[in-house]
């Protein structure tokens, strides 16, 4: 009697619990969405969203920066764990946090010396990373809040976020509408569809700059990842980070990772561009002969981490600049190269590179870009 007592208590509280917790829901062949707020900002809601596919593993986003949040997949054994980055509440994410998961625009990397001409005109940017430009300046796309809708017509539990960037914004000419619509696949893949519209010429790169650690977020670094990048040549940079401008084939270098090596087999070779990035954040031309453009294995948990993309490129950056004052998720910490980058993109400073692929987006021809990101697991 007592035990069914105690049944009843608490079948009546997950129902209250999933009716508070559950604003927007939306349950299709078992896909489902639900989502709770995570706190407001300059007068507006921001909510997390939980995406759970077939397997029952879930991704975390928010719409905050239309970030991910959390990526639970399983390892060889079956045990799930947060692979990426993020915070518990919005309160980390305003604190300051190194872009984790989040879209970056209207530019992603760097502008040299916050400048460039577009026909004729010169525009100038916010320096945030002195000398330099980075990620759309100050408040850039990482850091608004975006309108967000769960898609109910659609074969995985998917979320569009739309930003609206006005005319002149951080320095940019035009008017520029984005939408990011996430998908999360029954095959463990979260699915990034970028579309931007302009009303004036302008330039745009957009990326998605999830840190990634395969054991399990707090676990240690990533050097003993082993990464394949698909990649021929790279663009080796200044010590600012600014492209010089070639384009070099990695052969024979540290940067040559076409077959796979851990990342930190040669990160601490006597090399001007390993120092220059203080490890590796440097920008790989993709081959793009092949469906998979980079990969990670983690040997310890099984994991494995494809990355499948439209750009001709991805920086590749070994999180050189965490140093332990990041408190993520379930309080971990997050130290010295604690979590990988692979952020699909365009080259660096390409407004001031007319041989780099262009950037330029005009009324007439929207932007389009996909990226994958797949996990699994190697027996
Ligand atoms: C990366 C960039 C790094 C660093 C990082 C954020 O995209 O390549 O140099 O700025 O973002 O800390």
């Amino acid at each position: 009697m007592r035990n069914k007592q105690i049944a009843v208590i608490l079948l009546a509280a997950v129902a209250v619990f999933s009716f508070s917790s559950c604003k927007q829901k939306s349950i299709k062949n078992n896909k489902m969405v639900t989502s709770e707020k995570f706190g407001s900002f300059k007068g507006k809601d921001v909510f997390l969203y939980t995406l759970t596919n077939k397997k029952g593993d879930i991704i975390k986003l928010t719409n905050y920066g239309a970030a991910i949040v959390e990526i639970d997949v399983p390892d060889r054994n079956g045990n799930r764990a947060n692979v990426t980055f993020g915070y518990d509440n919005l309160d980390g994410y305003l604190k300051g946090d190194p872009y984790f998961g989040k879209i970056v625009g209207r530019y992603a990397n760097r502008i040299a010396k916050g400048k460039f001409t577009l026909d004729g005109t010169q525009y100038t940017l916010d320096i945030n990373n002195d000398p330099n430009s980075l990620h759309g300046g100050r408040t850039g796309w990482h850091s608004r809040v975006w309108d967000a809708q769960v898609l109910s017509n659609t074969d995985f539990p998917s979320v569009k976020f739309t930003y609206v960037s006005p005319d002149m914004e951080e320095g940019y000419p035009g008017k520029v509408i984005c939408n990011v619509v996430y998908a999360w696949t029954d095959n463990d893949e979260i699915t990034i569809d970028y579309k931007a519209t302009t009303d004036k010429n302008t330039v745009i790169n957009l990326t998605n700059h999830a840190y990634f650690n395969l054991h399990g977020t707090g676990t240690g670094d990533i050097l003993d990842h082993v990464l394949t990048i698909k990649a021929s040549s790279y663009t080796p940079i200044d010590s600012t980070l600014i492209p010089t401008g070639e384009v070099v084939p990695v052969e024979g270098t540290p940067f040559d990772f076409r077959t796979p090596h851990a990342m930190g087999e040669r990160i601490n070779e006597k090399n001007d561009q390993l120092r220059f990035g203080k490890g590796y954040d440097h920008n790989f031309v993709l081959d793009n002969a092949e469906e998979v453009d980079a990969s990670v294995y983690d040997p310890y948990s099984g994991r494995v981490l494809e990355v499948i993309t439209d750009e001709p490129a991805v920086q590749f950056y070994s999180g050189n600049f965490l140093d332990g004052t990041q408190k993520g998720r379930g309080g971990k910490v997050y130290k010295y190269r604690a979590g990988f980058c692979l952020e699909t993109q365009h080259y660096p400073d390409s407004p001031n590179h007319a041989d780099f692929p262009s950037v330029v987006l005009i009324p007439e021809e929207p932007y389009t870009s996909s990226t994958v990101y797949r996990f699994s697991v190697k027996k």
